[in-house]
């Protein structure tokens, strides 16, 4: 589809957490900023609402989560007119002919956004199949997490397939939409500098954190069901470490990307019964205090089963075993309710082999290289220099690699730039159906050990780092989370 070419974008779960926190405000600002081509956008609800009272929950979410000083009331005005709202059941295949009367007749580009739990996935691909609204030009783009496991996975990918060609399919996970992420493929592939130390001989094991200081929200009903494994870590780590670890694609194309990332999945050495508690750790928050406030445990929030054995925090090192990365551990972690909101990668490259500085901590000074996604993007390489003055003494220092106008341009939200993608036919940052089968193929034995297990996840104070089994899981092998990079 040509981006200038008028669109139908369907958001199904079109006034749910998602959509009102990420796709609502991204197509605002797409919108305000004039890259939003001339289309309608709906939104799809299973209880009927008043087009006034849509438009009003669709204003307030957009004043919750837009910047103010991005709201201009004329840009509401011309957005406000695109917006529709359609009532459907979606579960039930007889509304499906409803929908169809409710979009404009004819050849039209039309994108089917899924933002519904993914048990749902199947039926709306039919219902579109059966009410004739699927054209060799249109879309289906599958949020994250797509099913509960490999099985489940690989049924949505089949029963999507039967009525959507690959092509087609648009699988998505903002993390990938992240500014940093796309400059980590910059630096990496743009410089030779950094990709001739990307190996086992300089790295020494990379980080990846993302650390979320709220909790469960109003989104018990999906989390505890879901938890941190199917979450954040089967997806978005996984996805950042893919990014982190692939070989250089031959070109910055779908599948030349996907390709390098698949290969890096299946070189994911297996963690199994045996590997499981040395190499895995899993918590749930207790209560405690979270911004200055108090918070209560997991288990107390509105939602939650009293006896939920759901895990909100998950730490896991990682190998791969391929020749660029044998013998360097990747530490991956994710929580709710932790210390801070931070997502980093930090590549941590290996101490100088022998010091002639009075240095006492030759492992801490090692060269770091640490790329910050969130709250505050940027990139910054540790160094050591000298103090300046009498004597030899060395330092740490940081060098910003920011780009320079990072400060004075806005930087798109992730959703942004995917939902753009997605509308111009851009599939490099989605994921192919043998990517996320890959995935789930290596999560899976974990929660079969975790489902056998009567061992429930080890509780942590809301507004720590996580429970103390996740500092054990690097101190065992000499090292230390990055808490304040
Ligand atoms: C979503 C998860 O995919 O990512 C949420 O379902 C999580 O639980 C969110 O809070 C975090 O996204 P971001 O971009 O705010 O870090």
């Amino acid at each position: 589809m040509h981006i200038d070419a008028p669109f139908e974008l369907v958001l199904f779960g079109g006034l749910g957490d998602l959509a009102q926190r990420k796709l609502l405000p991204a197509l605002y600002l797409l919108h305000r900023d004039g890259r939003l081509p001339a289309g309608r956008i709906y939104s799809t609800t299973r209880r009927e609402i008043s087009p006034e009272a849509f438009t009003d929950r669709v204003r307030t979410a957009l004043r919750q989560y837009v910047a103010a000083e991005f709201l201009e009331e004329s840009s509401w005005q011309s957005f406000s007119e695109r917006l529709h709202c359609l009532t459907v059941d979606l579960s039930d295949d007889t509304q499906y002919e409803l929908l169809a009367s409710g979009l404009m007749a004819g050849d039209i580009n039309r994108i089917f956004y899924l933002a519904t739990g993914s048990d749902l996935y199947t039926n709306i691909a039919r219902g579109l199949h059966n009410s004739g609204l699927i054209l060799s030009q249109s879309k289906i783009v599958l949020e994250k997490p797509i099913g509960h496991d490999f099985a489940s996975a690989q049924a949505i990918n089949n029963a999507v397939a039967e009525y959507f060609s690959e092509s087609q399919i648009y699988r998505i996970d903002h993390y990938l939409g992240k500014e940093t992420v796309q400059n980590l493929m910059v630096l990496r592939f743009a410089n030779s500098l950094f990709e001739s130390q990307w190996n086992q001989k300089y790295i020494d094991h990379i980080q990846i954190t993302i650390s979320e200081s709220l909790g469960v929200e109003k989104r018990a009903g999906f989390y505890d069901q879901v938890g941190a494994m199917r979450d954040m870590f089967q997806n978005h780590l996984l996805q950042l470490l893919c990014i982190t670890a692939m070989e250089p694609p031959a070109r910055l194309e779908p599948d030349s990307v996907r390709d390098e990332k698949v290969k890096v999945l299946k070189a994911l050495k297996s963690i199994t019964a045996d590997t499981v508690s040395e190499n895995v750790v899993r918590g749930q928050y207790d209560a405690g205090v979270s911004e200055g406030k108090p918070v209560p445990r997991y288990r107390d929030e509105p939602g939650v089963q009293p006896k939920s054995t759901t895990e909100t925090f998950i730490a896991v090192k990682v190998e791969i075993d391929n020749w660029r990365w044998a013998g360097v551990p990747f530490y991956l972690r994710t929580g709710k309710r932790l210390a801070d909101r931070a997502c980093e990668i930090v590549v941590h490259f290996k101490a100088i082999p022998h010091s002639i500085f009075p240095m006492q901590h030759k492992s801490t000074m090692a060269n770091k290289l640490i790329f910050r996604l969130q709250p505050d993007e940027g990139i910054r390489l540790m160094l050591c220099e000298k103090r300046v003055g009498p004597g030899m003494n060395v330092r740490p220092m940081n060098l910003s690699l920011n780009p320079a106008n990072l400060k004075q341009t806005r930087v798109p939200e992730a959703y942004e730039r995917l939902l753009f993608d997605a509308l111009s036919g851009n599939a490099t940052l989605f994921l192919r159906d043998d990517e996320l089968l890959e995935a789930w193929r290596w999560v899976d034995p974990i929660l079969q050990c975790w489902n056998d297990s009567e061992q429930r996840p080890e509780p942590y104070t809301s507004g720590s780092w996580g429970p103390a089994a996740a500092t054990l899981l690097l101190a065992k092998d000499g090292r230390l989370w990055d808490e304040n990079s």
